[in-house]
């Protein structure tokens, strides 16, 4: 199979070979996937487009991207979210340049045209009367969303008119998105600007790695976690190795690295949190997400397709506590081997301003363009593009086969929904974000 093939359903059984655990080089490469994965994935799925908390107020917007498109997300004047394709019904001008602000509507700085907070066209520079009535200007209203809904703050967009409702489409994943961004009566809000880079890299490649890459990271972030949280590298590797992974349905999944029990008398409950906060997280959460947050050394996980989060904990100065911190990240799609990654910083919205300001520096400091750990996989995720563009490097496969040791080692009594795997080396996890890509990609 070479490139710019057209691929039919039948070449996606073997771009993801799931009886192997393996997939084609060509998936993280080619030109003509990428463009199918535009219509397949991305026009299909649900899209993470915002925070509430960035939209509080009627006027507020931001712009985004949705995959290659660029969109305003907004607050109407009805109270609701609305997205808007940022491409105007005139001539397809960029409607809005700015990245957020308050407004009452846009109006295109090519030939003038006005959109109200919805999308809709409010007036045409020009008296819409010369047109001599031959234009039907209901029709030419921004382009919007089929749907915008949110779930824990998060809100989320699709193009698709037949998306299943996004609680569905979340499903056992609300579980685990409630533990970590639902947890207290205020819910979170987003602490600064998104941080944006590129990277030389497919975008399922980081969401692979959030979905989650167990193995590489006592390899490529172990020195700086033991620098960064003060503990040794066998808790980190225990950790890693004795930590569930779960499939959560639907493509979402994830880890839980958990301090090993041996370890507990080195590393308080809630290490890293506020104890304010602790007491709400008592509260609001059961007893099951408590345990998990408790002794949480980082919570991966991926939302499928390219939505991403992080928590966990560093302290960058030798003498202080470690501070928990929560990093937020879409893998946006610019072509086959380059990805803006959109990054954003969230806190509980009841924490203190200057436990707001320490969480962010402490993940700044690890998860974010200048961010140690992100440095670091930036580097992994180039060179796997340097590594299979070649014509030899395109020909071989992507390895995910620890899947053929754990596929079945499911954890009988595990206490959240999903799947649960006894290790985030499983990497069946990881794998299970590629089988539902795959989904897509035969549609
Ligand atoms: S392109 Fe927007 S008014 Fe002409
Ligand atoms: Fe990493």
């Amino acid at each position: 199979m070479r490139v710019n093939e057209n691929f039919g359903p039948k070449d996606f059984d073997r771009l993801v070979d799931e009886e192997n655990a393996t997939a084609s080089r060509l998936i993280f490469t080619d030109e003509t996937i990428f463009k199918m994965e535009q219509e397949k994935v991305f026009a299909k799925a649900w899209l993470y487009v915002g925070h509430e908390s960035e939209i509080l107020n009627v006027g507020d917007y931001v712009t985004r991207q949705m995959a290659t498109d660029p969109v305003i997300l907004t607050r109407g004047e009805d109270g609701k979210a609305h997205v808007l394709h940022n491409a105007c019904s005139h001539r397809g001008a960029i409607v809005c340049n700015k990245d957020s602000g308050n407004a009452r509507g846009f109006t295109c700085p090519y030939h003038g045209w006005v959109f109200g907070l919805d999308g809709s066209l409010k007036a045409t520079a020009d008296d819409q009367s010369v047109y001599e009535g031959k234009v039907d200007f209901s029709t030419l209203n921004l382009k919007k969303t089929a749907r915008v809904d949110s779930y824990a703050g998060l809100i989320f967009a699709t193009w698709n008119d037949k998306a299943p409702d996004l609680g569905d489409y979340l499903g056992d994943a609300r579980w685990y998105l409630d533990m970590y961004h639902n947890r207290t009566p205020g819910g979170m809000e987003i602490i600064g600007e998104p941080q944006r880079w590129i990277a030389d890299a497919n975008w399922k490649l980081g969401a692979l790695n959030f979905g989650a890459d167990g193995p590489h990271a006592v390899k490529v972030h172990g020195p700086v976690t033991v620098a960064a949280i003060g503990v040794p590298m066998s808790l980190v590797r225990e950790s890693l190795t004795g930590s569930p992974s779960v499939s959560m349905g639907n493509g979402h999944n994830g880890i839980i690295s958990q301090v090993p029990a041996e370890y507990h008398d080195q590393f308080p409950p809630y290490l890293g949190s506020h104890p304010d906060m602790v007491e709400l997280y008592k509260k609001h959460l059961g007893p099951e997400q408590n345990q998990f947050l408790s002794y949480l050394l980082a919570g991966v996980q991926t939302m499928f397709p390219n939505f991403s989060s992080i928590q966990s904990l560093m302290a960058f100065d030798p003498m202080g506590m470690p501070v928990s911190f929560m990093n937020i990240r879409v893998w946006q799609p610019v072509s086959p081997t380059k990805t803006e990654i959109w990054n954003w910083f969230l806190v509980d919205k009841e924490a203190p301003e200057d436990f707001k300001r320490e969480s962010m520096l402490s993940g700044i400091r690890s998860f974010s363009v200048g961010g140690t750990f992100d440095q670091d996989d930036s580097e992994a995720w180039s060179s796997i593009t340097r590594g299979i563009n070649g014509n030899i490097g395109q020909q071989g496969d992507v390895n995910f086969q620890m899947a053929l040791a754990f596929r079945d080692k499911t954890i009988p009594d595990f206490p959240g929904p999903g799947r649960a795997y006894p290790s985030n080396y499983a990497e069946v996890t990881e794998f299970d974000v590629l089988l539902e890509w795959q989904k897509y990609m035969r549609s």
